[in-house]
């Protein structure tokens, strides 16, 4: 069964397939853990598209986007051809790209996109001096992490190009499916604990107790997996607490798991 992105605010993934279908480009906002990976596999797998993935947060320059040059042997000669990088087997496949924390890229080198991602539709390769048209069916997703410290602001004209989603928390009966659909822990009373214990994280959040990527929906599927092969309390340590730097914060969250789970 393939694993789905799970939100009780339907607009989230309705408006992102209004977006694609519009030939526009997309951008996902939300914490760390949120699902935004997970939404941009799911509306690509159901638009039947291949996903060319780039993370910015490692070192992204222009020929990680758009490819580079090697040397290959034809019939004993020496021939230079340029191998596509992600944005370009994209544009000509009509496929999707998905861009991962774009609001990380160095700043020189996401320019290159421009008008790739504007109306034109197209690049002009600086290594090779061809200029690529994208195909029809080239879609653009791209997410940024918001909540944690050193965020950085999107570029202007890149973020202008984009049409925004937020994705906020799961509310506790689309937590419940996703624990259900995707992990181990099988045990109904627990998960139900686990639901509550992420509704006393989400509030502690909005009350700027902690931070949002104590509450991430990655955090919790490992607590409800660990939590099959050690004491509860163990758990929340190994997938919550230790996470976090900060002693308040640290203390905040032992309290609550203490009142949850009776540890
Ligand atoms: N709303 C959601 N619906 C279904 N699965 C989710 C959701 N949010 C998070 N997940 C699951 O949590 C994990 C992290 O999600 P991911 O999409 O990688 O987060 P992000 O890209 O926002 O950091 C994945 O295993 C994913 O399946
Ligand atoms: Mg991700």
């Amino acid at each position: 069964m393939a694993i789905k992105f799970l939100h009780n605010d339907e607009n989230i993934k309705g408006d992102a397939q209004i977006i694609l279908s519009l030939g526009k480009n997309l951008l996902l906002k939300g914490p760390t853990g949120s699902g935004k990976t997970r939404l941009a596999e799911d509306l690509t797998g159901e638009l039947g598209k291949n996903m060319y993935s780039i993370n910015c947060s490692v070192d992204v320059d222009i020929e990680s986007l758009l490819g580079f040059k090697t040397i290959e042997y034809n019939e004993g000669r020496q021939e230079i051809t340029f191998i596509d990088g992600p944005v370009i087997r994209a544009m000509k496949e009509g496929a999707m790209l998905y861009i991962d924390e774009i609001n990380m890229a160095k700043p020189e080198v996401l320019p290159i996109l421009n008008a790739a991602l504007d109306y034109r539709r197209t690049i002009t390769n600086p290594l090779t001096g061809d200029t690529i048209v994208a195909d029809e069916g080239f879609n653009v997703i791209a997410a940024i992490n918001v909540g944690y410290v050193g965020t950085m602001p999107m570029n202007e004209a890149l973020l202008n190009r984009f049409n925004v989603i937020e994705i906020g928390y799961v509310s506790k009966e689309s937590l419940r499916e996703v624990l259900n659909s995707q992990s181990i822990q099988k045990d109904a009373s627990l998960i139900e604990s686990i639901t509550d214990f992420h509704e006393d994280l989400v509030t502690m959040t909005e009350q700027g107790q902690i931070s949002q990527e104590a509450s991430s929906v990655r955090s919790l599927i490992d607590l409800a997996d660990l939590s099959t092969k050690m004491p509860i309390g163990r758990a929340c340590y190994r997938a919550i607490i230790d996470k976090l730097d900060s002693e308040q914060e640290k203390k905040a969250i032992l309290n609550a798991a203490e009142l949850q789970f009776g540890m």
